[in-house]
Order: C-alpha cells, then structure tokens, then sequence
C-alpha cells in the first residue's frame, strides 16, 4: 500500500448514527452503505451488532449487499460481543472487528473501575480472542484524547503484539487541541517499538470544534486512517466530517498523502444522509452547506464573477455542486444583476439596467433574497414601461374588531384622484375605493393569489380578470404586500379597458 494513503473508515452508520433521532432501518442503512462504497471509502463501520438485533441484521444485510469495502463490526472488550460481531460479519467480503476499551484515568478510574495493568490485560485477551474470527482487528483506546501518553504507548505496543493491525486513538470528548493530538500520534510513532507492524487511526469528536483540526494533525503526524462521518454527523457535536479531510488533502497537495475518495459524490452522499436521517446540514457547513458556494456580498460577486478562484478555493463543480451561486440581496451591486439577468436569457442595455436595478434595490429592502421569479417580473415591468394609470398610494385599516376601510390614491396621466371605501374585507374595500375612481361597472371574474412558498417575506402573486362590456381583461402584480399587490392587479387589469375606450373618470 502507498504509504502516504490515508485509509477512509467512514463510521456514519455506527458513531453517526448514534444521534438521536437519526436512527436509520436496515433498508436505508443499505442504501448509505452503497452510497459510501460508490464515494470510494475503504472501510465502513456498519453497527455495533450486540447493541440490538435491529443492528446485528443491518451489519449481516450491508455485508452482504456491499463488496468493495472492508466491512467492520464495533465491540466492547467483551467475549459475547466479539461472538456477536463475527456472526454479523459472516457474510462479508472482508470483515475487520473493531474491538476495546477506556484508557483515560477517568475511564479506568470511574467508569470501568480497575487499574491500568488489567485493561492492559483485557485489551489483549479482546484482540486475541478477535483474531480467531479475522485477521483483520482493529483495537481502539477509548478516550485516548485525555489518556497518558506513555501508558498509551504500552496498551498500544500489547495489542499490537496481541494481533491488531489498527490502533484506533481516539479524542472521544473532543478535548484535544489540534498540536496536542498530534504529538500524542508522533508520540506513538516514535515510542511504540512495533508501531511498524499497525497503523494508527484518528477517531476524532467535534466538541470543541476542532475535530477536522486534530485529525489533519494525526495524520500530519503519522497516522494512516482517518475516521469520518458524512456531514460530520455523530454523538454530541459530532465527529470528524468526511468532506471536509478529503477536500483538505485534495486542495494540500503539500500534504504530500492521498486518498481514494471520489469528490464528484461528495454532496449528493451528503444530501441522502442528511435526507434519510431527518438531520439538516447547517447552511455554513464546510464543503456541503448551502452557502458553501454562494456569495452574497457585492465586492465578492464582483470577485467572483471576474474570476470564481478571487474567493474559491474549490471549484463546487469538483464536489458535486453544480455551480457557485451568486445570492441576490440589497448588497448585491450591478453586475451581479446583470450576471443573473443574463443567465435567465434577459439583455438589457444600460438604461433598463439602471431602471431594474433601482427596482431591484427596492424590492430587496423589502425581501432577504431576490429569487429568479422575482427578477423576471421586475423585468417585466420594466419592460412594460410607465402606466397611465398607477397605484400612487393605499392606506387600509383592516383587523378583527374594526370595518375594513382602504382609501386609495391613483395616478392618471399625472394627477392623483383619492377615495376611500367601506368593504367586508381589506381587498374588498379596496376594489370599490378604486372602481369608485375609475369604473364603476366592472366584474371582477377571477382572482388568483398565488402561494407562497418560501417565506412570508415572499412576493405574492396576484392573478386577476375582469369583466367589462362582455369582455374580458387580465391584470397582474407582485408584490411583498398582498393587499397592494391585488389593488395594482386590479388597476391593471382596468388599465386594458382604458387602452381600448377612453370613458373613465
Ligand atoms: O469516540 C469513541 O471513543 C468511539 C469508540 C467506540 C471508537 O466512538
Ligand atoms: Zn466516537
């Protein structure tokens, strides 16, 4: 084996899925584990088979449907378990069992209460006793993060020499700061005499925050496996996200160390994990959050759309992204603007430009994001030109204990007319307060508003036709307020009366 390859041992389905909640069936379990084997991981750890027989079957069911991957079953230090495991393991291609015990003070001390030279002794017995099932055994020394270096050399060097093949070093309370991991793995290295004969894992927890941090120092350091779980998922804050090691070592060629990982799956294996366990990936996530890509300040767009590597590092094309994204907000500037205007097939000359861009700076006020919908209707509008009539103002009083009343201001060929109006509802005053202003003998035939989907700070869609003289009318608006939205709709839809006879007022 090349020995700057780190080795993958994706624990999604063992440590991940420990998350409350986030409990998976054997068949969704399935389904990941083929998604892991398609991403290039070299082990997976599938389930801690004792645990449960919901766990036991799904470690027999991925063994049997995943043949690429070495296959691993965790146990505690424990004959039954290792009994266990195997059974599971069974049908796997190749099997590894994943077997141990605490070696902090703390665990020793408090929670297995013994003394250092019997977890010694227990940690070779589990070894040896795995070694009957496979030669594949990988012993790890729960919370090695706060165990004593030279002690953790002794355990390291007995199960080395009891027959493990990875010593698992893991930080389980996410204590470590990143040098310090990395000299307890330079420790190893330099003070285990048959440390040769194994390789040393990085299993690190996030609560910190620095579980990516200590494991690139683990492996800076020497070790040769790192273990990850898609999105970072797992117990507490989480372990060490797999994207996030794959994209370090991708983009540090520096590193000098490789890995089988096939980017391009990165995010839609991100995307079914986070799907099938009901568990949101933060926005901010590195590698696979939804603004890993997206750039939303002006002189960033700007940046960017000069050329994407001003302010990428990677290109999103290289993890399964599609493409950047440039968010439209009220920091967006002009090119922005036009970058998306063009996207959606719409040329604008320099005018045009200026009047969207007014309207667009406007409407982001009102609104967090500027959506594709919303810019092809303030490019209609633009395009549309100046109305004779306009909605100039509105005022409504409206609420459970009050009459509706809406006084509306409206602009024909430049002077404003005003009138006010009872009504059973908001809109409804509205519309007599305008047909009070323009025509009188207009029926309304339809009005459609149209949902909104993605916030209450959405544009609403107002659909409307009108009847007049036996014919029909159709007007349209959109707008962050729904009650104005339906007047200018209305007025609209009126204006095309007018266009064809001009009796109003
Ligand atoms: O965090 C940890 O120590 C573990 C071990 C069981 C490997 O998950
Ligand atoms: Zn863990």
């Amino acid at each position: 084996m090349d020995k700057n390859k780190v080795i993958f041992f994706d624990t999604t389905l063992r440590d991940g899925e420990q998350v409350p909640g986030c409990q998976l069936n054997t068949v969704e379990k399935i389904e990941v584990a083929k998604a892991l084997e398609a991403l290039g991981v070299d082990v997976i750890e599938a389930g801690f088979p004792v645990s449960s027989p919901g766990d036991f079957l799904s470690v027999v069911e991925i063994s049997k449907a995943v043949r690429e991957p070495v296959i691993c079953a965790l146990t505690r230090a424990v004959k039954k378990d290792i009994e266990v495991a195997a059974e599971a393991l069974q049908y796997a291609e190749r099997k590894r069992i994943h077997t141990g015990i605490g070696t902090s003070p703390w665990h020793i001390q408090y929670k297995i209460r013994t003394t250092p030279e019997e977890i010694i002794k227990r940690a070779v017995d589990a070894v040896k006793y795995a070694r009957k099932f496979t030669d594949d055994v990988e012993f790890y020394a729960e919370d090695a993060g706060r165990s004593d270096n030279e002690y953790l050399a002794r355990v390291t060097e007995a199960v080395i020499n009891a027959g493990a093949t990875v010593v698992n070093i893991p930080d389980t309370t996410g204590y470590c700061l990143p040098e310090e991991y990395g000299r307890k793995i330079r420790y190893l290295m330099e003070n285990v005499p048959n440390i040769d004969r194994a390789i040393l894992s990085t299993h690190c927890h996030n609560d910190l925050g620095m579980a990516t941090a200590n494991t690139m120092m683990g492996l800076i350091n020497g070790a040769r496996q790192a273990e990850v779980t898609i999105n970072g998922i797992g117990e507490r804050a989480g372990n060490t996200s797999l994207e996030e090691v794959a994209m370090i070592i991708k983009s540090h060629h520096d590193l000098n160390l490789a890995t089988a990982i096939r980017p391009k799956l990165i995010f839609s294996t991100s995307r079914l994990v986070s799907t099938l366990m009901s568990m949101p990936v933060q926005p901010n996530k590195a590698i696979v959050g939804r603004n890993a890509f997206a750039h939303s300040s002006g002189i960033h767009q700007d940046g960017v759309l000069k050329k994407r590597e001003n302010y990428e590092i990677i290109d999103p094309k290289e993890v399964g992204v599609r493409e950047s994204s440039i968010i439209l907000t009220a920091r967006s500037g002009r090119a922005a603007l036009n970058h998306r205007l063009e996207a959606l097939g719409i040329e604008l000359g320099k005018e045009e430009l200026d009047e969207i861009y007014h309207r667009f700076l406007m409407l982001a006020d009102k609104k967090k994001e500027i959506n594709d919908e919303d810019i092809r209707i303030l490019s209609g509008e633009v395009f549309r030109g100046e109305k004779r009539l306009k909605l100039e103002s509105l005022q409504v009083l409206c609420g459970n204990s009050v009459m509706p009343v809406a006084t509306v201001g409206i602009r024909v060929n430049g002077e404003v007319h005003t009138s006010t109006a009872p009504g059973n509802g908001p809109i409804d005053a509205a519309f007599t307060a305008v047909k009070h202003l323009i025509h009188q003998n207009v029926h309304l035939e339809e009005f459609l508003i149209q949902a909104i989907t993605r916030g209450s700070d959405d544009m609403g869609k107002v659909h409307i036709q009108v009847e007049h003289a036996g014919n029909i009318y159709y007007g349209f608006s959109a707008n962050t307020d729904i009650v104005t939205a339906s007047v200018e709709a209305f007025i609209d839809a009126i204006s095309k009366i007018d266009n064809e006879r001009k009796d109003t007022l």
